[in-house]
């Protein structure tokens, strides 16, 4: 019998389900050329699901999550629910539940894309950052004390262990190896001022950095590495840095990549399931309209047969995004691709069934 993956999805809030329609149309097509089967289970979660029962990640949602083989998500938001509560209750629940410790973003700048960054091309542009994505001030250390009052107190800890910091620069130090582009990994902390926890960050650098001793280490405290991501984005390959860091300095590299529409994340746990998604939001004043762009969710749907051992369905994934970014689309933007968001998958879908 040939392989099959039990895929679930979970198209989310606003735009969600529309991306996550064109990912699935690009991931069938790769199937049918491929000799794996896919099956998929679709989760009614997120925000809709939460006003109408109240529930936001039931156990049993999670227990049959973490039977399947990979998890595809849409986007995760909605205008009527308080912010914090579906980000909190079910996107980072889900990364801490299922220990998905890297949040894994390349940042690539395509042919044909428009960035910010002047005189800058897409040799200057083809970076990945490894953020820890279980820890740090994510962890949800903290506490308040005389809420409302004029003596009240806010604190809230950003929690590093040994073990979760040594995995996650482990994990960029093999990347950065398997990768194998300019074998250079740059630590991203702030050295000068965390200097308990950047100082663990630092002396586990350094300590893991002997085994690996054919990659290039650098440093950049976080303020800096905005700067030069900016102004020098090619002096990047691998950058490995903490989960509130890694959290902000994505975002600004997904803008010089071309911004949300084509930025893709995963969610790893490398000895268990991992969870895939467009980095974008959920978009809601969009729902609905089919302007927006699917190409991060491709390419999330690319990164998650990667990471499932499935290089040529991967290959092929991106080879078609590449062709239209580069012929086809006007813009990246929404609303600006001179196409819908469903022509988009089509035309990536008609291109990877040619090769
Ligand atoms: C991201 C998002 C999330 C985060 C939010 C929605 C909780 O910004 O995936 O980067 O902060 O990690
Ligand atoms: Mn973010």
């Amino acid at each position: 019998m040939s392989k099959q993956y039990n895929i679930s999805v979970i198209p989310g809030d606003g735009t969600g389900p529309e991306v996550v329609e064109e990912g699935l149309k690009i991931l069938n097509a790769v199937a049918e050329k491929s000799n794996f089967s896919l099956n998929f289970r679709h989760y009614n979660i997120g925000g809709d699901h939460y006003l109408k029962t109240g529930e936001i990640l039931p156990d049993s949602v999670v227990e049959s999550l973490a039977e399947s083989d990979a998890i595809y998500i849409g986007a995760i938001g909605h205008p009527d629910v308080k912010p914090g509560i579906l980000e909190k209750g079910l996107l980072l629940n889900l990364r801490a539940l299922l220990d998905q410790y890297i949040n894994l973003r390349p940042v690539k700048l395509y042919e044909g894309v428009d960035t910010p960054l002047k005189n800058k091309k897409p040799e200057d542009i083809d970076f990945v950052i490894v953020r820890e994505n279980t820890e740090g001030l994510y962890a949800g250390a903290g506490g308040c004390l005389k809420r409302g009052t004029i003596d009240e107190v806010a604190v809230q800890e950003s929690i590093n262990t040994r073990k979760g910091v040594e995995r996650c620069i482990r994990y960029a130090f093999e990347y950065c190896q398997k990768r194998n582009k300019e074998k250079k990994l740059t630590l991203c902390a702030k050295t000068n001022v965390l200097t308990y926890a950047s100082d663990l960050w630092e002396r586990t650098f350094y300590l893991v950095a002997k085994e690996y001793p054919d990659i290039e280490t650098d440093y950049a405290h976080v303020d800096a590495i905005c700067m030069w991501m900016v102004k020098n984005p090619e002096w990047f390959d691998v950058i490995v840095t903490d989960n509130m860091f890694g959290d902000i300095i994505t975002d600004l590299a997904a803008m010089i990549q071309g911004g949300l529409g084509i930025a893709a994340g995963g969610n790893i746990n490398p000895d268990g399931i991992s969870m895939f998604e467009p980095i974008g939001g959920s978009a809601p004043k969009y729902t609905g309209k089919q302007v927006i762009n699917p190409i991060a969710a491709i390419l999330a749907a690319q990164m998650m047969f990667e990471t499932l051992g499935e290089p040529q369905a991967a290959s092929w994934i991106e080879q078609g995004v590449i062709k239209v970014l580069r012929d086809d689309l006007k813009d990246v933007a929404a609303g600006r691709m001179g196409y819908t968001t469903g022509e988009v998958g089509d035309l990536v879908k008609a291109y990877i069934e040619g090769l």
